[in-house]
């Protein structure tokens, strides 16, 4: 048994990464919740950028985007993808490997209507990750679609959450003179148990 007292106690990993990320509410300047998300396209050339991580459940992440996007095409070809979260704050990560899916379209449709209409506007004009020739291009978009769409507008089908679904968890602290601490958590497949070792840091 592994002795995991304090800032890495639990036995659910999930329920660690939300109390990680709610006590570095306090201490960082912005979207404490800014993971660090990677992917891979098709030739093997790893991509990576920031997203916001929106819920954590009992068995997923879950982070929305344009399912046009670079990030999008990677993520429904490979079918997997990990992140890093980091709090300066804490000094702690969290490391996060896993197989994506699809959020369902309630939830996805439930996150899209809490956003701000401008927001909601937003998605519908963005072809995210295509070229774009000028700014002006993008505003005329959001004029466009705030006209034809008024105050209430649906969520755009090519817009809505994707799940991870871990089968890596780490958890890593500062210590003392690097001598960090690093706990992992894995599982061989989505319906095995968790098995937790420490790793040198
Ligand atoms: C702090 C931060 C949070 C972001 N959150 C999101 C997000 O939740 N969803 C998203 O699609 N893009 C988000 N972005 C923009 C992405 O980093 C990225 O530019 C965009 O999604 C296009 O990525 P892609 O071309 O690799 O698909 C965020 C950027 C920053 C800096």
């Amino acid at each position: 048994m592994v002795d995991r007292s304090g800032k890495f106690e639990g036995d659910n990993p999930f329920d660690i990464c939300k109390r990680w990320i709610a006590e570095s509410e306090d201490g960082e300047l912005n979207d404490p919740n800014a993971i660090a998300l990677s992917t891979v396209s098709e030739d093997g050339m790893p991509n990576v950028r920031m997203v916001l991580l929106k819920n954590i459940d009992h068995s997923a992440f879950v982070f929305f985007t344009n399912f046009g996007s670079q990030k999008a095409i990677e993520i429904f070809d490979c079918g997997k993808a990990s992140f890093v979260w980091h709090s300066k704050f804490l000094r702690r990560q969290i490391r996060v490997r896993g197989i994506t899916s699809l959020e369902s379209e309630l939830a996805s449709d439930e996150y899209y209507k809490s956003r701000s209409l401008k927001s909601r506007l937003g998605a519908w004009a963005s072809i995210q990750s295509k070229p774009l020739n000028s700014r002006k291009i993008l505003l005329d978009r959001v004029e466009t679609f705030t006209e034809s769409l008024g105050d209430d507008p649906a969520r755009p089908k090519f817009w809505g959450g994707f799940r991870i679904a871990p089968t890596e968890i780490e958890f890593w602290a500062e210590g003392e003179a690097r001598l960090h601490d690093r706990f992992l958590w894995s599982k061989r497949d989505q319906d095995g148990q968790w098995s937790i070792e420490r790793l040198f840091p």
